[in-house]
């Protein structure tokens, strides 16, 4: 005989592909608001759960995990950066945690890509040029950029997503180095035609620095104003990962004193408030945290998200564990 239906608790919005495989099997209760859902009725709607499907919004803590009470088995997040997530304490109640690494990292590139063109082609001033009714003209040195073509684009975090936007600037005509904890296989080097390097050697060479680490103690503010003042004046700094890898106000400093040329921002130490000093400066491009934000890949997401779940429910092993 299957098990029976358990009661699965959807923390926001997903799409309906992922909610309607939950509850081909189960009984869902989703929090229906594009603004987060708040602590005090989180905690309170996570009583008796079997699973919770998080956004990277909710922090997932001991607190969360006891709330919801020891029949909990899976935690499974709607993204892949999981520092929303206390595994240990997950670890310690015997309760699964996953992520959905693999279905957002072509999309996660994109954007990664998009900004290091966008930074060095300088197109968020031009588009404000253009919105704002300011006067302008084509001219031989107007609002000039940079090339990128021979340039060295430095990776730091070559896992999936770094590959990916490797790939995207060799084909841009960059050249690629990465620092990384361990030095990926060496098809894949041969592959990107990539160096590895120490991170404050890649941050002196680098004509571009682009950021795919996950957050965690060790990489918080991993980017402060050392290593900025260690990049060269005519660098750019992307970043696509998560917002305390980077020590924002220095970020501010240095763009607002040439230390660095630019940078491109899809994530920010405090979601959704953005430091003021990088509002008022026209080298940043601020995007707001859009990496994965393609219907397809949201919908994979979803579904991947819903798979754990189901998977784990069943008994079955859930495709795609956190293993740290
Ligand atoms: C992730 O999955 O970690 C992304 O930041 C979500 O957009």
């Amino acid at each position: 005989m299957s098990d029976p239906r358990r009661r699965v608790v959807v923390t926001g919005r997903i799409p309906v592909d992922g909610i309607d495989m939950l509850e081909a099997e189960h009984d869902v209760w989703a929090w229906d608001s594009s603004d987060p859902i708040s602590r005090d009725e989180l905690l309170q709607r996570v009583a008796g759960a079997d699973a919770i499907v998080a956004l990277l919004t909710e922090r997932i803590d001991g607190e969360l995990l006891d709330a919801a009470g020891p029949q909990l088995r899976v935690v499974a997040n709607v993204a892949v950066g999981y520092n929303n997530i206390d595994v240990p304490a997950c670890r310690e109640r015997g309760v699964i945690a996953t992520n959905t690494p693999g279905v957002l990292t072509d999309a996660t590139a994109d954007i990664a890509m998009a900004l290091i063109l966008m930074s060095t082609r300088r197109l968020q001033e031009g588009e404000r040029v253009i919105r704002s009714g300011q006067p302008w003209q084509w001219g031989m040195f107007y609002m000039l950029g940079t090339a990128i073509q021979g340039r060295r684009l430095g990776i730091v975090g070559m896992g999936q997503i770094g590959a990916a936007l490797a790939r995207r600037a060799k084909a841009f005509g960059m050249t690629i180095a990465y620092s990384n904890r361990r030095a990926i296989a060496d098809d894949l080097a041969a592959e990107l035609a990539c160096v590895r390097m120490d991170l404050d050697e890649m941050l002196a060479t680098s004509d571009v620095v682009s950021l795919h680490c996950p957050y965690s103690p060790e990489t918080h503010h991993l980017i402060g104003a050392v290593e900025l003042a260690a990049m060269r004046s005519s660098a750019y700094l992307i970043n696509t990962a998560r917002g305390p890898v980077v020590d924002e106000a220095a970020l501010a400093n240095a763009l607002a004193n040439g230390q660095i040329a630019g940078a491109g921002l899809d994530v920010f130490e405090n979601e959704p408030t953005v430091h003021p000093q990088l509002l008022e400066l026209d080298n940043v491009v601020l995007i707001p945290h859009l990496g994965s934000a393609t219907v397809e890949t949201r919908t994979a997401m979803a579904t991947l998200a819903a798979a754990n779940v189901l998977a784990v429910l069943r008994g079955e092993p859930a495709p795609t564990p956190i293993s740290t």
